[in-house]
């Protein structure tokens, strides 16, 4: 367990806020709850282990639980894991004692860090040590699983890549394709993945992951190079003898692919209106559409951008109505 002084000595003290520094040092729900607890109040006990093998850590979770109505009547925990690790144990049995057990399955560990923060807008730990707020999350799973008799892979999410921030590859996916995302970084900005402990981003980290976020960036790129190769040049058939729905559509995805995300960077954006044999007729919308000195320099860029991405004698001009 890393200590008050360890975390002093290590700068990371200033980060955590009072209420995780109080809890780490005075839990409120500390402690067990016997079988002659449960019987005592007709309620059911829950005990379950859960251990987190990039920490070593683990938490004991009990819970008394009405049988009828599955409310979780108390809750209280042991913990042999960090200071981290017991506030948001502790948090998470303060926010499940009165749930319902559906209900206490729905509290993230992002929930438990956001009511362990003094200030709404200030985290309550370090980034690097999101993590272990994980471990507490992890813990209801398994004690739900236990109580409903069913195997805790029912409650796994396992489209999550980052569990500390929750975000899952579905939408890792839809924002490198929608945003045009090309680093990790830029993915980073977009989801909030990778932003805490960092161990989804590229192996090496604290904890090993099956999947990291290089590796879904590598992948969605590599697969959506090999559909706008599809797309711009289809069968290697010349422009000129395209089909006008084959040209408009290898013409919008070479605009959609390296023309338009910089110009709705700059509250812009282009239509193709017309074509004709191998003249595409273009018009700007939004920021573009008022500045003449731009659209000169937009058109030659747009030019060179369909001369190289889809065929050299390709020519574009502006439309006139
Ligand atoms: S798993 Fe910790 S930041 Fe993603």
């Amino acid at each position: 367990m890393m200590g008050k002084d360890a975390l002093i000595a290590s700068g990371l003290w200033e980060s955590y806020s009072n209420k995780v520094r109080e809890r780490m040092n005075n839990p409120r729900h500390f402690g067990t709850f016997s079988e002659d607890d449960a019987r005592k109040e007709n309620l059911t006990l829950v005990d379950v282990v859960h251990g987190s093998e990039a920490c070593g850590d683990a938490i004991e979770l009990f819970l008394l639980i009405d049988p009828k109505s599955h409310i979780i009547r108390k809750a209280r925990f042991k913990s042999f894991g960090c200071g981290t690790a017991i506030a948001a144990a502790d948090m998470m049995a303060e926010l499940c004692a009165g749930k319902s057990v559906d209900a206490a399955l729905k509290i993230t560990n992002l929930e438990v860090e956001r009511a362990l923060r003094d200030d709404p807008a200030v985290p309550a730990v370090p980034g690097q040590k999101m993590h272990c707020s994980v471990m507490a999350y992890d813990v209801i799973k398994k004690a739900v699983a236990d109580y409903k008799k069913v195997d805790i892979r029912e409650f796994e999410e396992k489209a999550i890549i980052c569990h500390c921030a929750r975000v899952t590859r579905k939408q890792i996916e839809d924002a490198i394709l929608s945003k045009g995302l090309t680093t990790v970084e830029r993915i980073m900005e977009e989801t909030g993945a990778g932003t805490y402990c960092g161990s989804c981003v590229r192996p090496g980290g604290h904890e090993e992951k099956n999947v990291y976020l290089v590796d879904i960036l590598d992948e969605v790129l590599k697969k959506k190079q090999a559909k706008d190769r599809e797309i711009i040049r289809p069968e290697c058939v010349p422009f000129a003898k395209l089909t006008i729905p084959l040209k408009l559509k290898s013409i919008e995805s070479a605009l959609d692919q390296h023309v338009r995300p910089s110009l709705a960077a700059d509250g812009g954006g282009v239509d193709v209106m017309d074509i004709r044999d191998n003249t595409i007729f273009i018009a700007y919308s939004g920021h573009c559409a008022g500045c003449a000195g731009a659209q000169q320099g937009t058109l030659g860029f747009i030019r060179e951008v369909l001369k190289e991405k889809v065929d050299p004698s390709i020519e574009v001009e502006t439309f006139k109505a």
